[in-house]
C-alpha cells in the first residue's frame, strides 16, 4: 500500500493518478457537449484547483478562456465580521457563462461566498465544478454541476490539496491514515 508521512502524519493512497485522469477526461467531454460554441469563461480557485484546472483545459476541446480567483476572508469592522473579498479577477464577466473550478467542495461555504460575488458582476449563467465533492459535509442548496468524484468525509492531500501548505505537489491524492 502506497503511503506518504507529511508534516509527521501518514497518509494512504485514496485516489491514483490513472483514476483522477479518467474522471477529469469525462468532466471535458461533459463540458465540451453543454458548451459548445458559448465559449466558456473558467475561473479556477487558487490555490487548490491549480493542477485540476491545468489538465482540465488541456481536455477541452470547446473554444475558452481562463482566469484565475482567489477568495479571502478577513474581518472587517466588529459590526460586519468576518467579510469575503473575491481577489484577482479581472476580466469582465458579465454577459459570459462562467463555470467555477475547485479542488474540492467540503461544506460548501465557499461555493456559497463565490456565488454571490460572482453572480454580483452580471454572468450570462453561472456553474460549479470541482474534482472532489463531499456528500455527507455538503449543506448547501446550490447544485454542484460537475462533479469528477464523490469521497468521505476524510481529509484528503495531493493534486492541489495541501496539509499546512505541504503535498500539492503529489500526482495522486491520498487519505489521513488514523490507525
Ligand atoms: P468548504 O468551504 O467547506 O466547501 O471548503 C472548501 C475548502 O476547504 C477547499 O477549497 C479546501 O481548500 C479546503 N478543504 C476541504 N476539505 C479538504 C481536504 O480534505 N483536504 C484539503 N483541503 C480541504
Ligand atoms: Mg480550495
Amino acid at each position: 500500500m502506497k503511503t506518504t508521512v507529511v508534516h509527521g502524519r501518514r497518509f494512504r493512497l485514496a485516489v491514483p493518478e490513472e483514476q483522477i485522469k479518467a474522471s477529469v477526461l469525462r468532466l471535458a467531454r461533459k463540458i465540451d457537449q453543454d458548451y459548445a460554441a458559448k465559449n466558456p469563461f473558467f475561473l479556477a480557485v487558487l490555490n487548490g484547483s491549480f493542477l485540476f484546472a491545468a489538465d482540465l483545459l488541456r481536455e477541452v476541446r470547446t473554444e475558452c478562456e481562463i482566469s484565475f480567483i482567489r477568495v479571502s476572508s478577513y474581518h472587517g469592522t466588529e459590526t460586519t465580521g468576518v467579510v469575503s473579498e473575491l481577489m484577482g479577477l479581472k476580466e469582465d464577466i458579465e454577459g459570459r457563462h462562467v463555470i467555477v473550478l475547485e479542488d474540492i467542495i467540503d461544506t460548501g461555504n465557499t461555493l456559497v461566498k463565490l456565488q454571490e460575488l460572482l453572480l454580483a458582476k452580471k454572468p450570462a449563467s453561472l456553474r460549479f465544478g470541482t474534482l472532489l465533492f463531499k456528500p455527507l459535509a455538503y449543506k448547501k442548496d446550490i447544485p454542484v454541476d460537475y462533479i469528477g468524484m464523490e469521497v468521505g468525509n476524510e481529509f484528503l492531500i495531493g493534486y492541489g490539496l495541501d496539509y499546512d501548505g505541504k503535498a500539492r505537489n503529489l500526482k495522486d491524492i491520498y487519505v489521513l491514515d488514523e490507525e
